[in-house]
């Protein structure tokens, strides 16, 4: 008989329920973990409601943190009851891509489709269930510090390792202005990120006047509400003429257009959204063209270096990320978690789950 184990399975839209099912084994090159904490992305939602096609059985979720349970042939340097950070994008290291440096691309020239290096919860099964086959496991596992807990790192596996990154495409220098268009987790991170970087006036852009309050704790040093002021006009008036960087870190073509009539002639738009649809940009916004803007983008960089990186990051105390997570419940109640979170109810950011 084989071992069963509990997990978030996606059946189709607005159906996902926790129930029994085979627990993974590590092949060749893999490991398997015990999840002891992991999260609800925004992209979950996406998956959920439809908006992102998964198939069908999947368990979803891409934010690990657990105890190695299992480690399969040629994988060295671990051993079974390390706790390990896995990120949400695996990359194999190995790849064309990997070795030209574009790891969240993984898979690209392979016959792989785009975003090849996200399969937790999107081509494999994910993280919301007692345990999780990690492949590619000597690329992936980063082991955690001693002196760090679950609740200190589980965010860094995604949404820091995305927000952070908006900062550093963007290449911010020390004593840049910087705008983030949205302070949902994302934005929030993107904020940190921004600081971090050595930006000395940043700008955080929201309708919620929580999430506006956590912005300034993240680093913000002026937080505007789009519901009130235009926002473009007013960062170009707080930055004497356009910001260096703005960040749009939410996937929509107001932000987008806001983003790049906010910055300065030689400033750099870095793009964290998913964008559906069409997004058009009007010529005047970027001074037809001739304003010397650049525009990058940025999938959440993976990988156990990466990891080890941003757990260095939390362990020097230069960014404390345990206020966004506002809210705890077990794997079984997931369910109460995406709903709480799907609604933005009771002023939620993000919301653990203990398997
Ligand atoms: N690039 C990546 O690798 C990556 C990874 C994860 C998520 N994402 C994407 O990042 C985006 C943000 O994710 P999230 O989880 O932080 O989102 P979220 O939905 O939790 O937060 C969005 C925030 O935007 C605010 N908002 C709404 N309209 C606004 C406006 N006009 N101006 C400013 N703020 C506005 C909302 O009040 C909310 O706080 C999503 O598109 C998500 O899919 C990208
Ligand atoms: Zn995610
Ligand atoms: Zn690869």
């Amino acid at each position: 008989m084989t071992a069963k184990m509990r997990a978030t399975v996606f059946h189709g839209v607005n159906d996902i329920r926790v129930e029994e099912v085979e627990r993974p084994n590590a092949g060749v090159g893999e490991a398997v973990i015990r999840v002891t904490l992991t999260t609800i992305c925004g992209t979950d939602l996406h998956i959920v409601r439809g908006e992102y096609p998964v198939k069908p059985d999947l368990i979803i979720g891409h934010e690990p943190v657990g105890v190695i349970e299992e480690l399969g042939p040629g994988v060295a340097g671990y051993q079974v009851g390390d706790r390990v950070l896995v990120g949400a994008i695996t990359p194999c290291g190995q790849c064309r891509a990997c070795l030209s440096g574009h790891r969240s691309q993984c898979g690209h020239g392979d016959g792989y489709e785009a975003i090849g290096g996200w399969r937790f919860g999107n081509t494999i099964d994910g993280a919301q269930a007692e345990y999780l086959r990690v492949p590619y496991a000597q690329a992936n596992l980063a082991k955690i510090p001693k002196e760090l807990s679950d609740e200190q790192v589980v965010l860094l596996a995604d949404i820091a390792s995305t927000g952070f990154s908006g900062a550093e495409s963007a290449g911010i220098k020390i004593g840049d202005s910087v705008v983030v268009f949205a302070q949902g987790p994302i934005g929030l991170c993107a904020t940190a990120g921004a600081k971090l970087m050595g930006a000395t006036l940043i700008i955080g852009v929201d309708g919620d006047s929580n999430r506006l309050a956590m912005s300034r704790r993240m680093g913000a040093d002026v937080t505007l509400d789009f519901r009130e002021v235009y926002v473009a006009a007013e960062v170009k008036r707080l930055t004497e003429g356009g910001a260096d960087v703005a960040i749009e870190a939410l996937g929509t073509e107001s932000t987008f257009e806001g983003a790049l009539r906010s910055l300065r002639p030689g400033g750099t738009l870095s793009s964290l959204g998913v964008y559906s649809g069409k997004l058009q940009i009007p010529y005047d916004a970027f001074a037809a063209g001739l304003g010397d803007h650049r525009i990058v983008t940025t999938l959440c960089p993976g990988g156990k270096e990466r990891m080890r990186r941003l757990m260095e990051v939390v362990r020097s105390g230069r960014v404390d990320l345990t206020p966004l997570l506002t809210h705890t419940f077990p794997l079984d109640r997931i369910e109460e978690g995406y709903r709480i979170f799907g609604e933005r109810r009771e002023g939620v950011l993000k919301v653990a789950i203990k398997p």
